[in-house]
């Protein structure tokens, strides 16, 4: 190449760049997970070469199978200022068909069909954060060339943000969590009634190392001294598109007795259009599902160990009114934290109340009676033992007598005729027994 030919070799790139910038580029923002369409339409022609680059990679190539090599030689050197590629794209010339980049696969394609007519659009399937960036359609074809830019943004919308009241280790704070969003959110608090420059909120973003999605949380310290105050926190997309709003309010201490029905009221923000509500429960660890309501067929459904032991009107629900009804409410079963949400496309409101159920009423009627059981059993034990042994006694005292009535048998007959009344005590007693019997040996002699 000479010092002329390389003049205007320059002259032409640079001719060609500057109309090439004319052709604002193209904005497409993809859904993470979702198929990616980016367009690039041309004035079609025979011998069609397209080829797509991202941030000057290749991402594939396809030929018409109608091309020749030689003609495309020339046009291509023209309109071609990155000597980067310039290896690849002449492999790719070769054959007719479809190639495809390094980094890409069957995840990029372009529709041969199409191309024929002039629509050279690219797709890539399942798309992720790496996707984006700026992408070059370039096209040659038979009467000329065309070249177009597309800006890729990617995004993970939020599908729901979680909020909610933890008093694990001792601190009480209100969370607010999002995961699987793309790019990082913005996260912003208030409270109502406004006290929210009382409010720290820490917020933590973490991307996954391999899906570059990232998990948002974000954390307020509860304020004691307002009660029934509303926590409310916004997550807005960095993209500025969506926002989302949770919101939380700590609702008074509810108490009462066993056995006696209790109201648990939740209402809903005038703002919420047909949410849904459901209900849980929670004592110590896991919450525990009590109830949904749909707000499109109207009807709740009930966890089957809550069935019986709760009340919902839902001809109120809709008016937004989810108050939940204890019935004949047991002290170890339902003393916890309630927590009612309502839940609508970019809003969820919580409220929590804390219930006791105490059983006073229960410690008269069900201790006292096993304490009385107690001392009854006592003291029929001890009637039975002292009448056991007053019968052993008496059994042994009448058998030892009759034991020694066949040694000594004249003699006691003789005393039972000499002397009736001295015999009535000695056999009474064991100890003068036997006595009784020696001394009835002298009474006969003492008669004799
Ligand atoms: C090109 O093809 C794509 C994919 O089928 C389609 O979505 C798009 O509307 C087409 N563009 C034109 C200009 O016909």
């Amino acid at each position: 190449m000479s010092l002329k030919q390389t003049w205007v070799w320059l002259l032409l790139s640079f001719v060609g760049s500057a109309t090439q910038d004319k052709t604002p580029d193209t904005h497409v923002t993809c859904v993470v997970a979702e198929d990616c369409v980016l367009p690039c339409a041309f004035q079609p022609s025979s011998n069609n070469l397209v080829r797509w680059f991202r941030q000057e990679a290749l991402v594939l190539s396809f030929l018409s199978a109608d091309s020749t090599e030689e003609e495309e030689e020339e046009e291509e050197e023209e309109d071609d200022d990155e000597g980067s590629d310039e290896d690849t794209e002449e492999d790719g010339e070769e054959q007719p068909g479809l190639e495809h980049g390094q980094r890409y696969d069957d995840r990029a394609s372009v529709i041969p069909e199409l191309v024929a007519r002039g629509n050279a659009t690219l797709v890539l399937k399942g798309c992720g954060p790496k996707d984006r960036g700026r992408y070059r359609c370039h096209v040659r074809t038979a009467t000329g060339a065309h070249e177009s830019h597309v800006l890729v943004k990617v995004e993970a919308p939020l599908r729901s943000l979680n909020m909610e009241l933890s008093r694990l280790s001792g601190f009480e704070e209100i969370k607010c969590s999002t995961r699987h969003v793309y790019p990082a959110p913005h996260v912003t608090w208030e409270t109502d009634p406004p006290a929210s420059h009382h409010l720290r909120p820490i917020t933590r973003k973490l991307a996954d190392k391999q899906t570059g999605m990232y998990v948002v949380e974000s954390r307020v310290r509860r304020l004691r001294n307002h009660p029934e105050i509303t926590y409310v926190c916004k997550v807005t997309s960095s993209y500025g598109m969506q926002s989302w709003t949770a919101s939380l309010r700590e609702r008074a201490e509810i108490s009462g007795p066993e056995r006696r029905d209790i109201s648990i009221p939740c209402h809903a923000p005038p703002h919420l259009r047909d949410p849904f509500l459901s209900w849980t429960f929670t004592h110590g660890q896991d919450p525990a599902h009590i109830l949904a309501y749909d707000p499109y067929s109207r009807l709740s459904t009930v966890s089957p160990p809550w069935e019986g032991h709760i009340k919902m009107d839902t001809y109120r629900v809709p008016l937004g009114d989810g108050t939940l009804r204890l019935l004949d409410p047991d002290h170890d079963q339902h003393t916890g934290v309630y927590t009612c949400t309502y839940s609508a496309p970019y809003n969820t409101h919580t409220e929590e109340t804390e219930v006791t159920i105490s059983h006073v009423a229960e410690k008269h009627s069900s201790w006292e009676p096993s304490h009385w059981w107690i001392v009854a059993l006592v003291i029929t034990l001890l009637v039975i033992a002292l009448a056991a042994m007053l019968t052993y006694l008496k059994v042994k005292g009448s058998f030892s007598t009759t034991r020694k009535q066949p040694e000594q048998p004249t003699e006691m007959h003789s005393v039972k005729v000499s002397t009736p009344e001295e015999m009535i005590p000695g056999e009474s007693s064991p100890l003068t027994g036997p006595e009784s019997g020696g001394e009835t040996t002298h009474t006969p002699s003492k008669d004799a």
